[in-house]
């Protein structure tokens, strides 16, 4: 059948332009996807804070004149350089810290603004990172809290985390939580 509008090399010419923008457009990402290479990562580990006593990870850098009317804290903010182990005991293997702050955030609850670097050190992803943000109801059995961004091996990661508590000294105010974090990442 012949073809009064265009001749079929300027067809053929015409889907290979197309096709070449399309590969010089689609970025690093994007080819990942496509070729379902996203891996999905789970990771363990527990998360000590201790913020009095010996050996203290957590110190208090703000608070607002009124913090010690709130049952809350209302406005206290701390720094943490917390340890993060394999297990719950604290001479467990270390695998690497939660670097950030939190801040109380809630007059009513103890809810905090989380906004902590999970560094981690040694194995495969010594000095990779996950950044997470988000509110941390610490009364709750399992929070769950948003990973919004990472470095390393985990570059372009996105996923959330849930922690729980798992033993709390009511007296020092010092914590271990468990989280298990979950990632999507190329
Ligand atoms: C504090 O850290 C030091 C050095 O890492 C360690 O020897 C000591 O046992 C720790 N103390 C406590 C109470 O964990
Ligand atoms: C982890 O990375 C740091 C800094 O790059 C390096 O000094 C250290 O030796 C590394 N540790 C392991 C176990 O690879
Ligand atoms: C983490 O995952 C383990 C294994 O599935 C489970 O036993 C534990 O309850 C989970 N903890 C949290 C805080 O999600």
């Amino acid at each position: 059948m012949a073809n009064k509008g265009y001749s079929a090399p300027t067809i053929t010419v015409a889907v290979l332009l197309l096709f070449s923008f399309f590969c010089l457009h689609i970025t690093e990402a994007e080819r990942a996807t496509k070729l379902g290479r996203e891996k999905i990562k789970q990771l363990h580990f527990y998360f000590h804070d201790i913020v009095s006593g010996k050996n203290v990870t957590a110190v208090e850098v703000a608070s607002a004149p009124t913090t010690d009317s709130y049952f809350t804290q209302f406005g206290l903010v701390r720094v943490m350089d917390d340890w993060l182990t394999e297990g719950p005991e604290a001479t467990s293997k270390m695998v690497g810290r939660a670097q950030g702050i939190y801040v109380s955030t809630c007059q009513q609850n103890v809810h905090l603004l989380m906004a902590s670097t999970f560094v981690f050190e040694g194995g495969a992803y010594n000095g990779s990172t996950l950044a997470m943000v988000g509110k941390n109801a610490v009364f709750d059995t399992v929070r769950e809290m948003p990973i919004v961004g990472s470095s390393g091996l985990f570059r372009l990661a996105r996923g959330y985390a849930l922690a729980r508590t798992h033993s709390i000294d009511l007296k020092t105010g010092n914590a271990v939580v468990e989280y298990n974090v979950t990632v999507l990442h190329y």
